[in-house]
C-alpha cells in the first residue's frame, strides 16, 4: 500500500511533513537514477491518463515523461474541451469511463474543485494538475524541490512570491506547503491582485512572519528567493482590468543590482512580460531548472500514490 496518507493528491496542504520529506527523498533517488541512466520498470503494466480541459505544456509533459521514465505507459486527451465533454458529458461519467482504462488519473480542470469531485468519483488516485484559480499542489512540490537544490535549504530563507496572487493556483499552493517551514513571507502584488484571506491567515496560523506589499523593489532587497508569476488573463471577467494591471511588476536586470548575489529566481512559467529574457543570464535564474524538476517530482507521485515506491 501506499505510504502516503491518501491516495489522491489534491491540496499542497494535505501533507505531513514526513510525507514532504518522502516526496522530496523519493524524487532525489529517481532523479539520481535517470542522470546515472538507469532504465526503471517501477510503474511497469501501469497506465497514465492525462486529462487537459485548460491549456499546458510544462505539466502535461512532465507527468508523461515522468510516468514513461518510469516504465509505464501513457494516453492522453490534451484538449479535453474537445473531447465528449463538448457534448455536454459531465466531469462525474468522464473519470468513470477513464478508470475503466487506466490505472492514475492526472486532471487540469477550470473549475475549483474539481479534482476533488473527480476523486470522489473513483477509486483509482487523482492529482491535481490544476483547478482553476485553486491549487496546482504538484508544482508547489517541484517548486519545493526546487528551492532545495538552488539553496540547499528552506528554513529561515525570506521568500517573495509576487504577480498575481489573487488567481495564481502555484502561488496558493506554495504558500501553503512552505507554511511546514521556518520560512519569512512578502507576497508582493498589486491591492486588487492579493494573496486570498484565507490563505493569508493559515499561513499566519502556522506561525509563519508575512508581510503583504505592493513595493517589488523592497523584495527584490530581501528576498533569497524571488518567485514571480504570470497575470492570470484568463480569470478576469473585465478585460480591461487585465490591461490596467498585466504589467503590474516587470523583473529587468537593473533592479538586481539591489538584490543578495544569492538571489534565486523562480516563475512556474509561462511568462510573458514579467521577466525581460535578458535576466536569464542571471546565475540565479533558476525557471528552466524548476520545469525540468517536475519530471524527479512527479515520477515521485506517480510511484508513490501507486503503491510503488
Ligand atoms: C501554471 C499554471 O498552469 O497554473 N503553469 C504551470 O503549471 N507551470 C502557471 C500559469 O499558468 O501562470
Amino acid at each position: 500500500m501506499t505510504k502516503l496518507s491518501s491516495k489522491d493528491v489534491l491540496r499542497s496542504d494535505q501533507f505531513s511533513k514526513a510525507e514532504i520529506d518522502l516526496i522530496m527523498e523519493t524524487a532525489r533517488t529517481y532523479e539520481a537514477a535517470v542522470d546515472a541512466g538507469e532504465v526503471l520498470d517501477v510503474m511497469k503494466g501501469k497506465v497514465l491518463s492525462t486529462l487537459f480541459y485548460e491549456p499546458s505544456t510544462r505539466t502535461r509533459l512532465s507527468f508523461e515523461t515522468a510516468m514513461l521514465r518510469l516504465g509505464g505507459d501513457v494516453i492522453t486527451v490534451a484538449e479535453a474541451k474537445s473531447s465528449s465533454a463538448a457534448k455536454g458529458e459531465s466531469l462525474h461519467d468522464t473519470i468513470k469511463t477513464v478508470e475503466g482504462y487506466a490505472d492514475v488519473i492526472v486532471l487540469r480542470h477550470p473549475q475549483i474543485g474539481a479534482a476533488k469531485e473527480a476523486a470522489e468519483a473513483t477509486d483509482q488516485p487523482v492529482l491535481n494538475a490544476g483547478d482553476g484559480a485553486g491549487q496546482h499542489p504538484t508544482q508547489s512540490l517541484l517548486d519545493l524541490y526546487t528551492i532545495l537544490k538552488e539553496q540547499k535549504k528552506v528554513d529561515g530563507l525570506t521568500i517573495a512570491l509576487a504577480g498575481d496572487l489573487r488567481n495564481g493556483r502555484t502561488v496558493h499552493s506554495l504558500a501553503l506547503l512552505l507554511a511546514n517551514y521556518d520560512v519569512r513571507f512578502l507576497f508582493v502584488a498589486p491591492d486588487a491582485l492579493r494573496m486570498p484571506t484565507e490563505i493569508v491567515e493559515q499561513v499566519k496560523a502556522a506561525g509563519i512572519d508575512v508581510q503583504e506589499t505592493e513595493n517589488l523593489s523592497q523584495a527584490i532587497c530581501e528576498a533569497d528567493v524571488l518567485y514571480m508569476t504570470r497575470i492570470q488573463r484568463e480569470r478576469f471577467e473585465d478585460p480591461a482590468e487585465y490591461e490596467r494591471l498585466k504589467d503590474a511588476f516587470i523583473l529587468r536586470n537593473d533592479a538586481l543590482a539591489s538584490a543578495k548575489p544569492s538571489l534565486t529566481i523562480m516563475h512556474p512559467l509561462p511568462r510573458v512580460n514579467e521577466i525581460d529574457p535578458d535576466v536569464d543570464a542571471f546565475a540565479g535564474a533558476a525557471y528552466f531548472r524548476q520545469s525540468a524538476n517536475g519530471v524527479p517530482i512527479r515520477m515521485a507521485l506517480l510511484a508513490l500514490v501507486s503503491g510503488r515506491a
